[in-house]
């Protein structure tokens, strides 16, 4: 059984460590969590103790026998501090050794992940920015806050990231995964788009950008930075993404193709319409017309062809590695073949649709076509786990 010390310091978001305590316990992980003493006015020592099944103590002072300023550090394998306050940061960064939280950060010889929250200025303060530099240099995973609403009515940078998402990254980090991303930059296109009708309809599809969004998320768990061109999607943004939001397929285009410039990989997860109704209606189309109008459709420009031929062309910097997923009812490996080809792509993720398959379900299977090698294939399973096999498969082609 891992051992995990969850550490656990003063900021609202402290009732979110409860969550991500229990994705800790029910996967099997032994953990001790030692909390600040003022963490305790948020969350009390007896959540902590049921929901762990261990002591709890902030104070050096407890069981001293047992000594445990050094032993809960020594025999950790993994310590997460989510979430951490600027102000558990700067003792970190500065050694101090001021309570047991500090002190098991001193002894500790595992991997340390920090999961911030707080206000964005004190987030973006010199100090702080200093003291993550600091520990990031010093070997610490700081996870970056999310974006999202504060405590209060303001928003920006400092939401402490989904708990599954900071369980996602420390599960990574246990089983010895490397950040075999870090340095590359990846554009990943998820969701569906929709092209407008008139002001208030539109022509669009099921895509959920659940497979999209997995992919953003176990990218940046392996340390790249990540470009997520996000076609209409209700999920939150993954923490350290840069989102850029688009709605029909000619936005869809310019945002990945501008992207795809700097960047080392280009996934195309996206469910891009392949027509397009010629023209919009300005106003909304009222039923009162006797007869409606027939919806006449043009072809939308094919993103993923655009980038292979880009790159067959060299008119343009163009990404080393470029992935296509299909989504095919019948003849699945044969039209995934040809598909392959005729995209000029590099890897090509297919999977079969359907009812009850693949769209918005957290599950999938695919088979993952190659370029020139032989198909990979992916079992039902998360999909976080399915973006694992082609972040597998995309870092061979890199090396
Ligand atoms: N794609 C794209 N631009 C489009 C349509 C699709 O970039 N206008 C990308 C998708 O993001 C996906 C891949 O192409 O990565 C496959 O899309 P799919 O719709 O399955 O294939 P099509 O080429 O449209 O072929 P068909 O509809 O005949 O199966």
């Amino acid at each position: 059984m891992r051992s995990v010390v969850l550490g656990v310091s003063a900021g609202i978001a402290v009732y979110k460590a409860c969550e991500l305590l229990r994705l800790f316990t029910e996967s099997g992980h032994d953990v001790r969590v030692v909390p600040t003493r003022d963490a305790l006015r948020f969350v009390g020592e007896p959540t902590w103790a049921a929901l762990s099944g261990n002591p709890v103590t902030t104070e050096v002072w407890d069981s001293v026998h047992e000594v445990p300023h050094v032993r809960i550090g020594q025999h950790a394998d993994l310590v997460v501090v989510a979430p951490a306050t600027a102000d558990v940061l700067a003792r970190a960064a500065h050694g101090l050794a001021n309570d047991l939280l500090t002190n098991t950060l001193l002894t500790a010889r595992c991997p340390v992940v920090f999961a911030p929250a707080m206000h964005t200025e004190m987030w973006e303060h010199p100090a702080t920015r200093a003291n993550v530099a600091t520990l990031r240099e010093r070997g610490a995973l700081v996870i970056d806050p999310a974006v999202g609403r504060l405590t209060g009515a303001d928003s920006g940078p400092g939401r402490l990231p989904d708990p599954a998402e900071i369980f996602e990254i420390c599960r990574r980090v246990l089983a010895g995964r490397a950040a075999d991303l870090a340095g590359r930059h990846v554009v990943i296109s998820a969701g569906g788009t929709r092209e407008a009708i008139d002001p208030v309809r539109f022509i669009g599809n099921r895509s959920s950008g659940l497979q999209g969004y997995a992919l953003a998320r176990t990218a940046l768990a392996r340390g790249a930075e990540v470009t997520l061109v996000s076609a209409n999607v209700a999920l939150p943004d993954p923490a350290g993404a840069k989102v850029v939001r688009v709605e029909a397929a000619t936005e869809l285009r310019e945002a990945v193709l501008s992207a795809a410039g700097h960047a080392d990989v280009v996934v195309m997860a996206a469910a891009v319409a392949d027509f397009r109704p010629s023209r919009q209606s300005g106003t909304k189309i009222k039923k009162s017309a006797a007869e409606p109008d027939p919806i006449h459709l043009v072809k939308n420009p094919d993103v993923l062809a655009e980038l292979g031929e880009i790159r067959r062309e060299g008119r343009a910097p163009s990404p080393r590695v470029i992935v296509g997923f299909a989504a095919e009812t019948d003849d699945v490996l044969a039209n995934g073949r040809a598909k392959l080809e005729r995209k000029g792509c590099d890897l090509l993720v297919v999977n079969q649709v359907g009812e009850n398959l693949a769209f918005g379900t957290p599950d999938n299977a695919a088979v993952v076509l190659v370029a020139g090698g032989d198909p990979v294939e992916i079992p039902r399973g998360p999909k976080e786990d399915l973006a694992d096999v082609v972040w597998d498969l995309v870092a061979t082609r890199l090396a």
